[in-house]
């Protein structure tokens, strides 16, 4: 079997960590490309001499040049500025749509039959923008963030009720900002309903806590964003897509009317396989979910009104 191509755009928090995510899983070769010069082929030669100790035989090559990402299979572009204390994810909008739209050009330049993941901020508008500058279909163009959110739910609950985060399931619906729509009804302990587990007003604060977790990560690093959770959630959905894993994850996908949203990126359970997102499932909500989720399908439209590509 062909080795499997991985290009990683944006060399810095996150995709340093992916490198070295991916190295040890073996999951495909890694370019590692940044507009810096230096730093991408530095970060690369040092997580290639470790190599031999982690026993992977991944190759990683650190570039400047475009075409060294030509035929990749799959790119995960975290290419853009990171959020400062102070900043929304939606601050972000001006100065990572001018680096999206270069991006977009050259992948599709380069590898025109590839399937993207987008994780830059504000991620929602991010994804979106990258279809519509590939031109590519949309299971070819995913989010993450959904996986991120989730995994913080799921590590909020677990700590508070004392118990593995393996058992612990969780859904989050919606775009990836203070609107976000975490689901306690489709939230679980080894199939226990987590409703049954805990009161209301502890679950209430959790959600808190989830909806805020990016933010308060900002507060206490002061130089950039969460990296490493984000990084893990990235290469879970490259597994799932590199090995046709047909996971079933919270991602951020186009809707084509399901949920009855039509033309924009929202997190939502899809089937994760070789073909990209090849299924969304659409979960039945109760009316106070729904009015949160058409909160932030309003967040995302008033953001995505704003570019112009
Ligand atoms: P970072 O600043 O460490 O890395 C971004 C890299 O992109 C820099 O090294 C920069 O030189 C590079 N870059 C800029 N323009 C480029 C271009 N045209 N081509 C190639 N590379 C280019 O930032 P970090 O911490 O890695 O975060 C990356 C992005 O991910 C940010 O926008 C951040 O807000 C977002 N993020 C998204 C999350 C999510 O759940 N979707 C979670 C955490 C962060
Ligand atoms: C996060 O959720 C900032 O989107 C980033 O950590």
């Amino acid at each position: 079997m062909a080795r499997k191509k991985i290009s990683l755009i944006g060399g810095g928090q996150i995709g340093g960590v992916m490198t070295q995510l991916l190295a040890e899983k073996q999951l495909g070769d890694v370019v590692l490309l940044d507009i810096l010069e230096g730093m991408p082929q530095g970060k690369a030669l040092d997580i290639a001499h470790a190599t031999p100790v982690a026993s992977t035989d991944t190759r990683i090559v650190g570039s400047n040049d475009w075409k060294d990402t030509a035929g990749s299979d799959l790119y995960i572009v975290t290419s853009g500025l990171p959020r400062k204390p102070g900043m929304s994810r939606d601050d972000l909008l001006a100065a990572n749509i001018k680096i999206i739209r270069d991006v977009a050009t050259n992948i599709r330049e380069q590898s025109p039959n590839s399937i993207i993941i987008v994780v830059a901020n504000p991620l929602d508008a991010m994804v979106w923008a990258t279809k519509e500058l590939t031109g590519f279909r949309r299971e070819r163009v995913v989010g993450m963030a959904g996986v991120l959110d989730a995994s913080r739910f799921r590590f909020f609950v677990a700590e508070s009720l004392g118990v593995s985060v393996q058992d612990v399931t969780t859904m989050v619906l919606g775009g990836h900002g203070d609107s976000m729509v975490p689901l306690p009804r489709y939230s679980n302990v080894s199939g226990i309903p987590l409703t049954d587990l805990m009161d209301s007003g502890t679950l209430e604060e959790i959600v808190k806590r989830v909806r805020g977790a990016g933010t308060e990560i900002v507060a206490l690093l002061k130089t950039g964003s969460a990296f490493v959770s984000p990084a893990y959630g990235s290469v879970e959905m490259a597994e799932a897509i590199l090995l046709d894993q047909k996971r079933v994850l919270p991602c951020a996908a186009y809707l084509d009317g399901e949920y009855g949203i039509s033309g924009i990126y929202m997190g939502v359970p899809v089937l994760l396989g070789a073909g990209g997102v090849e299924k969304i499932f659409e979960l039945d909500l109760e009316p106070d979910e729904r009015a949160l989720l058409d909160k932030s399908v309003e967040h995302v439209q008033r953001l995505i009104a704003d570019i112009k590509l």
